[in-house]
């Protein structure tokens, strides 16, 4: 019988080879390949058939569960990314890039929490506790009970987060942290992930909450295997441009809560403040309607979200025209494109094409669609749509309009914020209320006939 060969494999793709080596193949990740004896030999030599093992206790789905108890911090706009507040034992990963704030935001947070009540230790693998203490008093939150460490040493965080046993312990971040039991550099892809994984098993264990900050690397992956991201109850990502004051705390993993929920903070001179009503923030350096400007009225997670799109289109001096977005997705812009010129007749050959969602925010929605086909044909056609308009509804390949959930919610909001008339599909269960004009519309032919009166 041919012995079983011993597999090496990449823990961040999971592509398997017969062979160590320092770099995976298929990834391109460094120091991630690792023997992994097939299940047949067992690590200790046995099969697994022979030994019975012990049956675990199976329970009822129907058995009734306590909704997990929660503590708020205060800060409305960080409770409701987390889904209502902080649960015991959770394990939570703040991402972002360097210098975006996301330790100011934590030690708010830190702050927020003990006065609160909550139990809350402070370690920091990155900055000086004087360093901290600084930044605490310019933040005006040197009063608050929180206690600071400077540390990168996991086994000593450990042992100290064993005897102090806080509510809450915020490391910043995981990738300084160095467990003495792995065998390579701090922030290496298996100290990382070594270190998550003591942390996390020290959260379920004890019932401390662990908040972690994860840098995010230029191609925008979080240093480290995603991995990481398996091993958490929650991720949260904190986004914003660097020219822009605005950030956005989103939740992309929730065990505990609803995902695509943002919290939308201003960094200003005294830290991050929130921004209860971000559609009039996102609006308020709109002046006259200019042509190629269009609100879209989004929702993200349960609230709904104003956003201007910008469009430019120019002749372009290149044999392969520009195509440029900051803020939406690319290859929807193309699919837009490739509809307006194959089902409408209007070409962009030729052109260049910008689009820009103003306010450093960053949309994902379907239902931006036909704003942003709207914002292009605005610029296209240099005519400005009407007045205290705003747009939403998806765009299918076949030209045809499709309605969008939440239609309701974005209409109120538009309303609330002075805006009189919305363009949307047709179908769907929007009802027109008092002082809002809907133009419904079937289809985009449609819709560019009667809105810039072309084909
Ligand atoms: P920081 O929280 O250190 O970022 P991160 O931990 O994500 O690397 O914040 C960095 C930036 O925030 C820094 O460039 C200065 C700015 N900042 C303010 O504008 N106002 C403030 O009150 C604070 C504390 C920081
Ligand atoms: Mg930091």
């Amino acid at each position: 019988m041919a012995k079983a060969t011993a597999r090496f494999v990449c823990q961040s793709c999971a592509a398997a080879t017969t062979k160590w080596s320092g770099r995976c193949e298929t990834c391109g990740e460094w120091n991630t390949i690792t023997e992994e004896k097939p299940l047949s030999q067992g690590p200790s030599g046995k099969t697994l058939g022979k030994s019975r093992g012990r049956a675990v206790a199976l329970t009822d789905l129907s058995a009734k569960e306590a909704p997990p108890p929660r503590t708020a911090c205060g800060m409305d706009e960080f409770d409701r990314v987390l889904g209502g507040g902080l649960v015991p034992s959770s394990a939570v990963l703040m991402a972002g890039d360097p210098g975006i704030g996301k330790s100011t935001l934590l030690l708010q947070a830190a702050a927020a929490f003990a006065n609160a009540g909550l139990k809350v230790v402070y370690i920091s693998g990155e900055e000086a506790s004087a360093q901290i203490r600084l930044r605490a008093q310019r933040l005006n939150l040197a009063e608050a009970p929180v206690k600071l460490a400077t540390e990168t040493n996991l086994r000593d965080i450990l042992t100290t987060l064993d005897e102090t046993r806080p509510d809450l312990a915020i490391i910043d971040s995981i990738q300084t942290m160095w467990a003495d039991n792995v065998d390579s550099t701090p922030g290496s892809v298996s100290q990382v992930r070594a270190a998550a994984h003591e942390l996390t098993t020290f959260a379920k264990r004890t019932g401390s909450s662990i908040m972690m900050v994860g840098h995010v690397t230029k191609e925008g992956q979080l240093a480290g295997p995603r991995v990481v991201e398996h091993m958490v109850d929650t991720v949260l990502y904190f986004e914003g441009e660097r020219g822009h004051q605005f950030r956005i705390l989103r939740s992309v993993k929730n065990r505990f809560g609803p995902t695509d929920e943002i919290g939308v903070f201003e960094m200003t001179g005294g830290g991050l403040s929130e921004v209860a009503n971000p559609s009039a923030l996102f609006l308020s350096e709109r002046g006259q309607p200019a042509p190629g400007s269009v609100v879209f009225a989004g929702v993200e997670g349960t609230r709904p979200l104003l956003v201007e799109l910008q469009a430019l289109v120019s002749p372009s001096p290149h044999s392969q025209p520009r195509r440029s977005v900051v803020g939406w997705d690319g290859s929807r812009l193309a699919m837009i494109l490739a509809v307006l010129e194959s089902r409408c007749g209007i070409p962009f050959a030729g052109l260049d094409v910008y689009l820009n969602v103003a306010g450093g925010m960053r949309v994902s929605e379907p239902a931006a669609d036909l704003a942003v086909a709207a914002a292009l044909l605005s610029a296209r056609e240099d005519a400005a749509l009407p007045p205290d308009t705003v747009v939403f509804g998806e765009i299918s390949l076949s030209g045809s309009l499709r309605p969008v959930g939440q239609s309701e919610n974005r209409l109120k909001e538009a309303q609330k914020l002075g805006f009189s008339k919305a363009i949307l599909p047709q179908g769907g269960k929007a009802t027109a209320s008092d002082g809002m004009a809907l133009s419904r519309m079937p289809d985009l032919t449609t819709f560019v006939g009667e809105v810039f009166g072309a084909g």
